[in-house]
């Protein structure tokens, strides 16, 4: 199979096919006018896990918008139920086995609905056959790499008395130019690239989402632009390791440099970025987003482990020392920078010792927010196969001891902020009651605080009044005592 061929063209989905799945979309939309006539047939499109998900979840919407259908909330109102799936732990996965078994009742009451799950879970072959065997009113599998045969899949699954299942291994192609729904007006999520080639040994994406493939720049800059002039003031840049966007491209060209190039578009717009493995993050990297005024000064940085053992049974390619050293330069290169980080509890052989590296680590650090997680055993995984003495319980244990050190810490960086101002994007209604608005600080705090409904969507100067657990509580401030970008 080839992963990585030369020309531009050759990695990207041919023409030719994308405009095959243009045709089945007219064909699905002739059918479905004919299935349901006098009416528009109804999607319930419900994402799982990560921004990535989001994005695809995005995508399926789109294709489906241009097939005829509208969307719904409730599975039982739907013609079409899609659940874009997620593998990243077990939990994740009995939630969606939990939301499946929910559906057998809807289509007890309506024979006809389509019943579809997507995404990284089916991905994994012993989870495809699980629906296969388990769930027989499941009518349409399709993996990660299929995205853009939606209409083709769902079309079969239409018009054959069969079952359709189909999750190919990638071959490396990107799907570019299909149309998406997106969740909402103001932040949008924009993928630089997919897949990744880290294989940390506790994860599945590797497995799920194949090998590391970016979009050319110019495919990228050109939907930054489309989602400017339509409005958009946030753009989150996604991949599973965006410090090695560029890699397998013609263009030369890193992620710093695409930052670069973005930040140089005209509008006012922020621009933010997630995932940035520490074992590529690079100064150059630090130093653009210095000096890049529309970069946010938060920095996702998943340190996993502040054990160097541990890091290395993880396969993470560095160690506390030189992860301290990154979290060092990018302090004094970005003062006001916000941290945060992943941070996975019990690996297979980890020791309390070790844990309370973890500990101290984070409390060395001081990140704004932490999200944590217990291993979870993925099938296939290398760690999956490593010995895991340690109870259940006793990782609950340390997973609340860590718990309880971040509250402290993260509540000490909320106090610190009173006073100060800061240039927030007005989201929407906050939580706080009638007349609250809801944006969030460069630093990725969130902030709640009066004003009119006519503000969001646009970026206020915010000073910070009270700090609470969640959130800061804030006021208005005069728009040039704004500190921070
Ligand atoms: N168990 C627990 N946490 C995991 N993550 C990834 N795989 C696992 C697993 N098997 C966490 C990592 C990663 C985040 C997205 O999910 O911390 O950074
Ligand atoms: Fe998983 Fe590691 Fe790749 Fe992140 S970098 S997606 S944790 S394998």
């Amino acid at each position: 199979m080839v992963i990585f061929l030369n020309s531009r063209s050759e990695k990207l989905v041919p023409e030719d096919e994308l405009s095959r799945q243009r045709e089945y979309a007219l064909q699905v939309k002739k059918l479905l006018e004919l299935r349901y006539p006098g009416r528009t047939p109804l999607a319930h499109v419900h994402t799982f896990g990560c921004q990535q998900n989001v994005s695809d979840g995005e995508k399926i919407k789109g294709m489906l918008q241009g097939m005829g259908y509208d969307f719904c909330t409730a599975p039982a109102d739907a013609d079409l139920v899609i659940y874009n799936t997620c593998a990243i732990r077990e939990n994740a996965e009995d939630k969606v086995f939990g939301s499946i078994g929910q559906l057998s009742h809807c289509k007890n009451a309506r024979k006809d609905m389509i019943l579809g799950v997507c995404g990284c879970m089916v991905q994994q072959k012993h989870v495809a056959e699980k629906i296969r065997k388990s769930y027989p009113y499941i009518d349409l599998v399709f993996g990660t790499h299929v995205l853009h045969r939606l209409p083709e899949l769902l079309y079969r699954a239409l018009t054959e008395k069969k079952r359709v299942f189909e999750a190919p291994d990638s071959d490396g192609a990107i799907a570019e130019g299909l149309p998406a729904v997106r969740d909402g007006k103001i932040k949008a999520w924009l993928p630089i690239m997919y897949g990744c080639n880290n294989f940390c040994t506790y994860c599945v994406v590797p497995y799920v989402r194949g090998r590391e493939r970016s979009r050319a720049s110019a495919d990228i800059i050109a939907e930054a632009k489309a989602l400017i002039a339509d409005g958009y003031k946030e753009i989150t840049l996604l991949g599973q390791n965006v410090n090695s966007y560029g890699k397998g491209l013609e263009e030369e060209i890193n992620f710093a440099g695409l930052l670069r190039k973005l930040n140089v578009l005209d509008g006012d717009f922020v621009l933010r970025f997630m995932t940035s493995h520490p074992k590529d993050a690079t100064p150059d990297l630090i130093d653009t987003m210095a000096r890049c005024e529309k970069v946010c000064h938060h920095l996702h940085l998943p340190v996993q482990s502040g054990c160097d053992r541990v890091l290395r049974e993880m396969n993470r390619h560095y160690d506390k020392k030189s992860y301290l050293a990154l979290v060092d330069y990018a302090r004094k290169k970005i003062p006001d920078l916000s941290l945060s980080s992943d941070i996975i509890v019990g690996f297979p052989g980890e020791t309390e010792e070790e844990f309370d590296e973890t500990l101290e680590l984070v409390k060395q650090v001081g990140y704004h927010f932490l999200y944590t997680f217990i291993f979870s055993p993925r099938p296939g995984t290398k760690a999956a196969q490593m010995d895991d003495p340690v109870s259940p319980q006793e990782k609950s244990r340390w997973f609340r001891q860590l718990l309880d050190v971040q509250e402290k810490i993260g509540q000490a960086i909320y106090d610190g902020l009173v006073g100060k101002t800061f240039r927030v994007l007005a989201e929407g209604q906050g939580r706080s009651g009638d007349g609250w608005l809801t944006g969030r600080t460069g630093q990725n705090v969130i902030v709640e605080f009066e004003g009119s409904e006519a503000l969001i969507g646009g970026f206020v100067n915010v000073r910070v009044t009270k700090a609470l657990r969640w959130a800061v509580i804030g006021e208005i401030a005069d728009s040039r005592t704004s500190n921070e970008n």
